[in-house]
């Protein structure tokens, strides 16, 4: 193949193939991620046919992850995650620990090093997340409470991974790896193990703080100026240069490994309304790169370790199916939660994903992991999300058996309700208060605009969405006073529930939902031309002056509507006025 194509050969076979068998996989009732490893296998090195530039795929890979990590920052809920914290926090680390400690012990005794054992043992300790995601979402299970301190588990260990991910290449030396030498992440070999701990973790917190104290500052603003241009491309684009570019920005500056700067940028995204719409626009990119890691990692794949070392193979599978779920099981039951709790949570546990390909990766990358290593990662993970649809079974056929008997069923379920009752009630706590601040924040999905607004309805959708993004949000209680007659101009207000009254001369005029106001005055740059007082509890969205103007300018049609109204509504006050010169 010639060299001069083989990115576009890489990218296309692998999104080809990926999707043929992403699609036969769901087809068969496996997560999709199984198609795509599969197809990486398939355009590796190590099986015959064609095979795709693995330096290349390699990189690709590395934006895959960015993106994935960027996408756990924007979907983590700290308010989930605060209600689940006595389970999930306790339960997690105890359970990596647990799980890295065995499967570490159990390697070094089959004669592996130390460091490789310790990575094999992260490796094995942490779940994917998208796969719990997929298994839960086919079961309706999201949104119970097992579903939640399963997922909440799992942002802990995901968490814990990015620490790892920071601290691997910082212990290389130590861990009998090579020493990095960019000089970009701190690194142990050469004498005190504290100092250079005690620099990363410095410089992660600097990034950390950085991150937090300007990110939602800045990035909200830099957002709305581009949103104020109306090009949707443009504002995708501004997303993942914030995406991309904190990322490799921070890998940069402070030594922190690009899945952390993503996982911060996506962190800072989701504080706000407007970016978390924006990046929503991204998210296809995200999946599109997911696939690819997916894929390459695939391609690393040596089938033959299936027949070479069937034994190793299977050691990985149990400790992954069986060591990990019991150690998940016997946690929730110390802690005392019910059993179908701790059997939802080992089911969730019992296979291993992305973060467990990152780390192996990492690991090979500074030569603490050997290649065979991350062929059992491989191994483990193909086996494990294949058959985690059976362990799912399993354990709600356990559930079934516990509770079809009455003293079986008060011993494991009803006398350990309490703590999962407290539980219950944090998450809903934190449900409602999610779902007032969602409610007093949210707009309209383009079409509800159109729908309540007949002067938005000519509108594509796609300028509705650019729409959207500029407008904020207001609510009124009865007798608040919006406008004063008199006072300055700033923003048009566009009534989406309650009601308001316009005061002129005398007169009062009511508006519903529907109607705007607040056009005049921004229109004709005088001064505000009536009150307008809200008579009910109402919900307003607005655009300010700048924004206002700009959107008529852009839509002309729109422009001779609003004008035409306010100038019937400016004639038809000059009419109470001189009415009221008569009457006195
Ligand atoms: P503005 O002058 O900016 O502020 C007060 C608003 O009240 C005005 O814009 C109009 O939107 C609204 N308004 C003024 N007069 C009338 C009217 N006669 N009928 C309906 N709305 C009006």
């Amino acid at each position: 193949m010639p060299h001069d194509i083989s990115l576009i050969s890489t990218i296309s076979v692998g999104f080809a193939l990926a999707f043929v068998l992403g699609f036969i996989a769901n087809r068969i009732n496996l997560p999709p991620l199984v198609g795509y490893l599969v197809a990486g296998v398939l355009i590796g090195p190590n099986t015959p046919g064609f095979v795709a530039d693995s330096v290349l795929s390699s990189q690709l890979a590395e934006i895959g992850v960015m993106l994935l990590m960027f996408g756990v920052g924007l979907h983590f809920s700290l308010a989930d995650l605060m209600a689940v914290r006595r389970i999930a926090l306790p339960g997690a680390i105890g359970q990596i620990v647990l799980a890295t400690a065995a499967t570490a012990g159990v390697f070094h005794l089959l004669g592996w090093a130390m460091g490789p054992s310790i990575i094999m043992g992260l490796c094995l300790s942490v779940a994917s997340t998208v796969v719990l995601l997929k298994a839960l979402e086919e079961r309706n299970g999201v949104a119970t409470p097992n579903g939640r301190i399963a997922v909440g588990w799992l942002i802990v260990e995901d968490l814990a991974m990015v620490l790892a991910l920071v601290l691997v290449p910082a212990f290389a030396g130590v861990l009998g790896g090579h020493v990095a030498e960019d000089g970009g992440h701190g690194t142990a070999a050469d004498g005190n193990i504290f100092v250079t701990l005690g620099l990363t973790l410095a410089k992660v917190a600097a990034f950390v703080v950085i991150a937090l104290l300007i990110g939602p500052r800045v990035m909200p603003w830099v957002l709305r100026q581009v949103a104020r241009t109306g090009s949707r491309e443009l504002f995708t684009l501004a997303v993942l240069a914030i995406a991309l570019g904190l990322a490799f920005g921070s890998a940069k500056l402070f030594g922190v490994s690009y899945a952390l700067g993503a996982f911060f940028a996506g962190m800072v995204l989701n504080e706000s309304d407007l970016s978390h719409k924006a990046a929503t626009n991204s998210l296809p990119l995200q999946d599109a790169f997911a696939v690819l890691f997916f894929v390459s990692v695939g391609m690393l794949f040596d089938p033959a370790i299936l027949w070479q070392k069937p034994m190793l193979v299977l050691a990985v599978v149990a400790l992954i199916l069986v060591g990990k779920s019991l150690a998940a099981l016997g946690i929730v039951m110390v802690l005392g939660y019910p059993l179908s709790t701790a059997l939802m949570v080992s089911a969730s546990l019992a296979q291993i994903g992305e973060f467990s390909f990152i780390l192996a990766s990492l690991g090979i990358a500074h030569g603490i992991f050997t290649q065979e290593g991350m062929n059992l990662v491989l191994a483990g993970a193909l086996v494990s999300i294949t058959v985690n649809p059976v362990v799912f079974s399993v354990t709600e056929r356990a559930c079934h058996w516990v509770n079809a008997n009455p003293r079986r069923k008060a011993r494991f379920e009803d006398s350990r309700q309490t703590r999962f009752l407290a539980l219950q009630k944090e998450l809903e706590d934190a449900r409602v208060r999610a779902a007032e601040k969602a409610a007093a924040h949210k707009t309209f999905t383009p079409e509800e605009l159109a729908e309540r607004f007949p002067l938005f309805s000519n509108l594509t959708p796609e300028q509705r969405e650019v729409l959207l993004l500029h407008f904020e949000t207001r609510t009124a209680q009865p007798g608040d006073r919006i406008i004063r007659a008199g006072d300055a101009p700033d923003n048009v207000y566009f009534i989406s529930s309650g009601e308001v009254e316009v005061r002129v001369a005398d007169r009062k005029i009511p508006l519903t939902a529907g109607d705007y106001f607040g056009e005049m005055a921004l229109l004709s740059g005088k001064p505000r031309s009536a009150d307008v007082i809200a008579l009910d509890y109402s919900k307003f969205v607005t655009l300010n002056q700048n924004d206002f103007r700009q959107f008529l300018r852009r839509f002309p049609e729109i422009r001779q509507q609003v004008a035409a109204l306010a100038a019937e509504r400016g004639e038809m006050n000059e009419g109470f006025f001189a009415e009221g010169e008569e009457t006195k």
